[in-house]
Formats: C-alpha cells, structure tokens, sequence
C-alpha cells in the first residue's frame, strides 16, 4: 500500500541481502524502517512488536530463517533458528506454519540453503499477498451486498477490532482488504476504528493506514461498538485472526469476543477475515489455542508523542496495582457470520472450512 504516495510492503530486502521492515512500535508519528541483518534481529523484531499480526509474523520468521543461513548453513543452525523463532510468540500459528514451510524447502545439502532459503521467504510474502488481495475481493462482494440492503444510503459503517491491515501482513491486509477494495471501488465507506487496549493497534496503525489511503474512519475506546450497534450505527463488523481451529473458532486480539457477543445481540454481520495459513488444521476447538500474555508494562504504562515532538512513554496506573495483560480471546464459532478467505466465505464450522479446503480433510481435527 502507499505511504506519501510511495508504494510499500511491511517486509522487503536491502540490496545487500539483509531484511528491511517498517518499525511499527514508531508508529502513527514515525515512519521508519530497520535493517534485520541476522537471525537474533528477526526474533527481537516479532518479540519486541517491532513487526506483528499473524501473516507478517510468518513472514519475518521466514526471513529469519533465510538471514541465519547466510550466517551458517548448518543442521544445527537450522534447528537453533527454527526454534528461537517458534518461541518468539506463541498465539499466531502463521508463525509455526512458515517454519514448516521453511524447514520442508531446507531439506538440501547445506550449500544450497542460503539462496533457497531467500527464495522461499520471498515466495511465502508473494502468496501472502495474492491470499491477501483475493481475500479483498470476496469480501467485497458481501460488502456491496450489505450495502444494497441498507438501501445505499450513507456510507457504510464497518467497525474493525486491532489491525488487521497491510501493517499485519505483507501487503492489502485480511479485515481491511476488503475495506480498501470497496473504497478503490467507489462504494462509500466509513471505519469504526476500536482503540485495542492495551497497546492501541486500532489507534495507531489502522487509523494510521486507513488514513494514508484516504478511507474515512473514526477511532472509537474499545467499549463503544456496543453502543454505536444498539444505535444501528455498525452495518457490518470485520476482524482478522491469529488462529482459526477447525471447527471455525476465532482467536483474535483480546477484546474481539466482547464485540461478537455485541454484534450477535445486535444482528450485526461479525466477519473474520483470513488467509489458509491463519487456520490450525490440528486444533479441534479454540480453547486448545496457547494464549500469550505479555508484559504488564503495555497496560500500565502508555506511549505517545509530546507536544515538543518527542516519543515518551509515561505510567499511567498506581504502581502498586496488579495489572494482567492478555493478549487475545477465542470467538465462538457460532458468533461468526463468515469466514472470508482467498477461496471464498464459508459459515465458520469444519463443514465450512472443509467446502472450501476438502483437501485438508484427512488432517483436520
Ligand atoms: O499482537 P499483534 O499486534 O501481533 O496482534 C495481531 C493482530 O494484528 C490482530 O490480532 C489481528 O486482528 C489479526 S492478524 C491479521
């Protein structure tokens, strides 16, 4: 997508082999990018957020890989790497699904892993990109529809939790592809942007991105949704996912599950948006899903530019006070509209997934 009329992907590389990606942590105020030169710079890139969502995350652990080969080709390099990397975030199963991929193609002499480690992380982004586009325009079409029904009058309300953006993929994003598509499109859209407590994705990346591209939105506290949809403000509710199990469970950014329960109660349309990679196969029910928690810190202290221009980050709770910082929840499959995927929406059941990917059958849980 375009920032100042320049087109950029969230993960590229340099000319002399490293990886160049976007600092995320200096965003909305700073666009800068950072220069991953080894293996050690990839895992504290998706460790510190540097980089995050559940298709980037791959993607840096795919170069992540590829940069600890250029170092040293060998088997236990390429176990150190793999696991390093598995153990930087635990939720996004995007991150295990590239390291198989990466692990499969390194099955080779160790003089040939280099190259074809590179080769395969940027084919993992190339089809991250295709997923993501095609994702946009299947999402498009229930979009026009919702938008048919509402009598095409005013624009249409989509309210979306976190960022599930270009920023948390390699390009187009999963909930806001189909935003960027209808916008493209000329149908009329505006975006209820949800804050995200406690690091604030929605505020800072969605509304950042979502204003880069000139699509009207309005960042809302994260307890508002309810409210605007009792008021019949939200047409429809879109979100990405950083695991979906098998029988259509959704694990997204913590606060997603309260939306759903409200957009449920409201007849709202609550659609996830995701690419295959975004689905554990393995896992039979979302309460199987390994849940992170992280720092208490990104509760209790909060980061944001000074009106002297600086970044600064200031504590904002007694300090004294317990603080617990959960990561995501799991939406129940039954609170699910759709699953919009690059092959198509499906309802979120096994049957669903397995319409549209029959040949995961003998795998699914
Ligand atoms: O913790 P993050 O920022 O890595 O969270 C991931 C996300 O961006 C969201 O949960 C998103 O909605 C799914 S990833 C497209």
């Amino acid at each position: 997508m375009r920032i100042a009329g320049r087109h950029f992907r969230t993960i590229w590389r340099a000319e002399n082999g490293d990886v160049l990606v976007i600092d995320q942590t200096r965003l909305p105020f700073e666009f800068e990018t950072v220069r991953l030169a080894g293996l050690e710079e990839a895992a504290h890139a998706i460790r510190s957020m540097m980089v995050r969502g559940a298709p980037l995350i791959g993607a840096t652990a795919a170069y992540g890989v590829a940069l600890a080969m250029r170092r040293d080709p060998s088997d236990a390099h390429l176990a150190h790497a793999v696991e390093l990397l598995r153990g930087t975030r635990p939720t996004a199963v995007n991150l295990a699904w590239a390291l198989e991929q990466m692990t499969a193609a390194l099955a080779c002499p160790a003089e040939a892993r280099a190259e074809r480690a590179f080769a395969r992380a940027a084919e993992i982004c190339d089809r991250d990109v295709a997923l993501c586009e095609a994702i946009g325009a299947h999402g498009l079409s229930i979009f026009e529809r919702r938008f048919q029904e509402k009598g095409r009058k005013g624009p249409l309300d989509v309210l979306t939790h976190c960022n599930a953006g270009w920023l948390a993929c390699v390009d187009w994003g999963t909930a806001l592809a189909p935003i960027y598509k209808a916008h493209d499109a000329g149908l009329p859209i505006h975006v209820w942007v949800d804050e995200t407590r406690p690091r604030n994705q929605g505020g800072s990346l969605t509304a950042y991105e979502l204003g880069a591209h000139g699509v009207p939105h309005t960042i809302i506290a994260d307890n508002t949704g309810g409210h605007l949809m009792q008021r019949g403000r939200v047409d429809l509710a879109i979100v990405g996912t950083d695991r979906t199990t098998s029988n259509g469970d959704v694990c997204n950014k913590i606060g997603t599950y309260l939306k759903a329960l409200a957009a449920f109660d409201n007849k709202v349309p609550f659609y996830v948006a995701l690419p295959s990679t975004t689905i554990d196969w393995a896992l039979a029910h979302g309460a199987e899903i390994p849940i992170e928690e992280r720092d208490a810190r990104e509760l209790s202290h909060i980061t944001g530019r000074t009106a002297a221009g600086a970044l600064e980050t200031v504590a904002i709770y007694p300090p004294a006070s317990a603080a617990l910082n959960v990561g995501f929840d799991v939406t129940p499959a039954r609170y699910v509209t759709g699953l919009i995927t690059e092959r198509g929406t499906c309802p979120a059941s096994r049957d669903g997934l397995l319409t549209l990917f029959p040949e995961q059958a003998r795998v699914a849980a």
